[in-house]
């Protein structure tokens, strides 16, 4: 008989060492998220964000092409946009080196004085990008499988739950701070073994616990469920779409989840790792045209009062314990027929956790 699978160890969670080798290492060679399609909708239309510590920015190209370049000057690395935006061309706040959109040097104040310069090898650094049913995914690494590899089936299945993802746009974000490391917010996301005694709102008026399940699909953690009896549900769903009366999630390690609520309700989780002890979680609802919606408007008020609020106070108590000299990791509940009960979703979690950190 083999002994039963142990939690990891605390360090993990708590370790500023471990934090800092997934900054440099798991966050520079797996697909995060920059931002909605949506924000970039014409020519020249940029924003500015930062991954594991690089500024990076998106832009959409006159050839419509949204393009993510490191976000630093050629000539004598000052830093090129802030915020978000629109131009034609990119232009350097230092020296006014102007760059297109496509990231070859345009042109710099007296560079033709210069014997030699060869402004076609002058170019911005490129950073991959994925168009994600109109989410943008960057990686940081060059050689990196595609997201397809990654997750495999997850782009198609969305697309089947989500008919029409291409009319979506973030109705609101909702920001989440939580005193916890990312893989502890992360853990308690992937598995509903706490559910029923600690969501009864969405353990009984969203989704049936009995038809739990999360299964593996690559570097993808699905879950699904059947929602509730109809009468149970706590908001009416009709989208008139396939899948309307079913709960399902493709979490896309490390750091990003889709969910879909009954009625086809996409919504979305973005994990921000801050240190060690503090991460903050972003919840995007859509609505068609990002337009107000009375039921999208409720679940999101509905599930930040009441899922979101409950798991803050868990994943807090479990970073508190994590750092307990009496804690010992105990074994994680895997049931061989897996289900709600089951930790088995956690136990292919902490085995990429490792990966990552231990090689
Ligand atoms: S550093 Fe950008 S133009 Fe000089
Ligand atoms: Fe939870």
């Amino acid at each position: 008989m083999s002994a039963p699978i142990r939690s990891l160890a605390a360090r993990y969670y708590t370790d500023p060492a471990v934090f800092e080798a997934e900054r440099t290492g798991l966050l520079a060679r797996t697909w995060q998220f920059a931002g909605h399609a949506s924000a970039l909708e014409n020519p020249g239309d940029y924003f500015a964000f930062d991954l594991g510590g690089e500024s990076l920015f998106c832009i959409r190209g006159r050839d419509g092409e949204i393009r993510t370049f490191y976000n630093v000057c050629q000539h004598r690395a000052h830093q090129l946009v802030s915020g978000s935006g629109q131009t034609r061309v990119v232009v350097c706040p230092y020296h006014a080196w102007t760059y297109e959109l496509t990231g070859e040097l345009r042109a710099g104040p007296n560079i033709k004085a210069v014997e030699g310069f060869d402004k076609s090898t002058v170019c911005l650094t490129s950073v991959r990008t994925e168009i994600f049913l109109g989410f943008i995914f960057v990686n940081l690494d060059d050689d990196a499988a595609p997201m397809d590899e990654w997750f495999p089936g997850a782009r198609a299945e969305l697309e089947d739950f989500v008919p029409n993802w291409a009319d979506l746009k973030p109705l609101e974000w909702v920001e989440i701070p939580e005193n916890c490391n990312w893989k502890v917010s992360v853990e308690n996301y992937s598995e509903c073994y706490h559910c029923s005694l600690n969501h009864p709102t969405f353990s009984t008026g969203v989704i049936k616990p009995e038809t739990y399940d999360i299964q593996p699909q690559g570097y993808c953690l699905r879950h699904t469920t059947e929602c509730n009896s109809l009468d149970q549900m706590t908001y009416d769903i009709d989208s008139g779409f396939a899948h309307n009366e079913e709960y399902s999630s493709w979490f896309l390690w490390p750091m990003f989840s889709f969910q879909v609520y009954p009625g086809n309700l996409l919504n979305t989780y973005h994990w921000r790792a801050i240190d060690a002890d503090h991460v903050v979680v972003w919840r995007g609802w859509y609505s068609v045209g990002g337009e107000d919606n009375e039921t999208v408007r409720r679940m999101a008020v509905q599930d930040r009062a009441t899922t979101v609020e409950e798991d803050i106070h868990l994943v807090e108590s479990v970073q508190r314990g994590l750092k307990s000299r009496g804690y010992v990791p105990g074994p994680l509940v895997v049931d061989p027929s897996c289900g709600v009960n089951s930790e088995h979703s956690v136990m292919h979690l902490q085995r990429w956790m490792r990966e990552a950190v231990d090689g």
